[in-house]
């Protein structure tokens, strides 16, 4: 069963990856940022910009994505850019921005949010497989390529099982990681789901799994309980630094109410940048 809150946070994020212009004139950087100095798997998953600056400060951000297919703007320095193929509404510019994020210097391109949901990308497995090898596949060699994220819905035909049969029509697909989604109730739980999208990505001779939004159901729409969320965190980010397969993960997520108040790091933010 997909709950409530996951079905508010998903209609949460379809309506901030809307907000981007499609047609959006890409600004082309001259300038390459220079590769990370930090290995930290940890990122930033923002809507605005803006708001990014207060994390990479810490110095333990290494990485960030948008949902969308260009920055709209500039990161501050050392944070690799990880451009993102959201869904359909994005084929039309994406050509265009993802060479233009590659010769800027992003290593990496995430495929599509959430296809396993109707609320989000909404693809058919076997749909997905093709979009991807139109879209993405030719970029293998040129980056590395990780699969369209998945929900933790354990109903069958979404979440890993959606991935399963992806991969069914994918395997050639040039992949090299999975990327899951969770939100849930406690870190055990957590961890679980992320141990089961390990041996999953391992079974198909993939080394990296991404994390590429998580956090507890009851934070979903902004940290409820601060001490809470502050507990969840000292627990499951040690747990993650430690598995050498999850390469890259990302708290939902680096903006107001959720990592921030008024700009400036909460109790939430302090603990996920320490
Ligand atoms: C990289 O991030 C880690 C935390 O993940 C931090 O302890 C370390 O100081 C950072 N290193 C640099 C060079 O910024
Ligand atoms: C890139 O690295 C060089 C050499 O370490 C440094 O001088 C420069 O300021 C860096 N540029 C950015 C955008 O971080
Ligand atoms: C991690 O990935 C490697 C390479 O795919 C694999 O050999 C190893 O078994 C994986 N580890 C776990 C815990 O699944």
């Amino acid at each position: 069963m997909v709950s409530f809150t996951q079905l508010f946070t998903a209609g949460l994020l379809a309506t901030s990856a809307l907000a981007i212009p499609v047609s959006m004139p890409v600004t082309v950087e001259v300038q390459k940022r220079n590769s990370t100095t930090n290995t930290s798997k940890r990122g930033a998953a923002y809507n605005d910009i803006s708001t990014v600056s207060a994390l990479a400060s810490s110095g333990t951000i290494s990485w960030a994505y948008n949902w969308a297919i260009s920055l709209s703007g500039t990161l501050p320095s050392n944070i690799d850019y990880v451009p993102m193929l959201w869904g359909a509404k994005d084929f039309g510019g994406w050509f265009t921005a993802v060479e233009t994020a590659l010769s800027s210097g992003s290593e990496y391109i995430l495929g599509f949010n959430e296809p396993d949901m109707t609320s989000q990308a909404d693809m058919s497995a076997s749909q997905a497989a093709g979009y991807y090898k139109t879209y993405i596949t030719p970029y293998s060699g040129k980056a590395k390529l990780i699969s369209p994220a998945v929900t933790s819905s354990t109903t069958a035909g979404m979440g890993l099982s959606w991935f399963e049969e992806f991969m069914g029509d994918c395997s050639s697909c040039g992949i090299s990681g999975l990327a899951v989604h969770w939100y849930g109730n406690t870190a055990d739980e957590f961890k679980s789901f992320v141990q089961q999208a390990i041996s999953t990505a391992t079974s198909y001779g993939l080394s990296e799994v991404w994390v590429t939004e998580f956090a507890l159901n009851s934070d979903a729409g902004g940290v409820a309980d601060a001490a809470t969320t502050a507990t969840f965190l000292q627990t499951v980010l040690p747990w993650l630094d430690a598995q050498t397969n999850v390469t890259r993960y990302s708290y939902f997520m680096c903006a107001e109410n959720y990592l921030l108040t008024n700009n400036a790091l909460n109790q939430a933010g302090h603990t996920y940048t320490s």
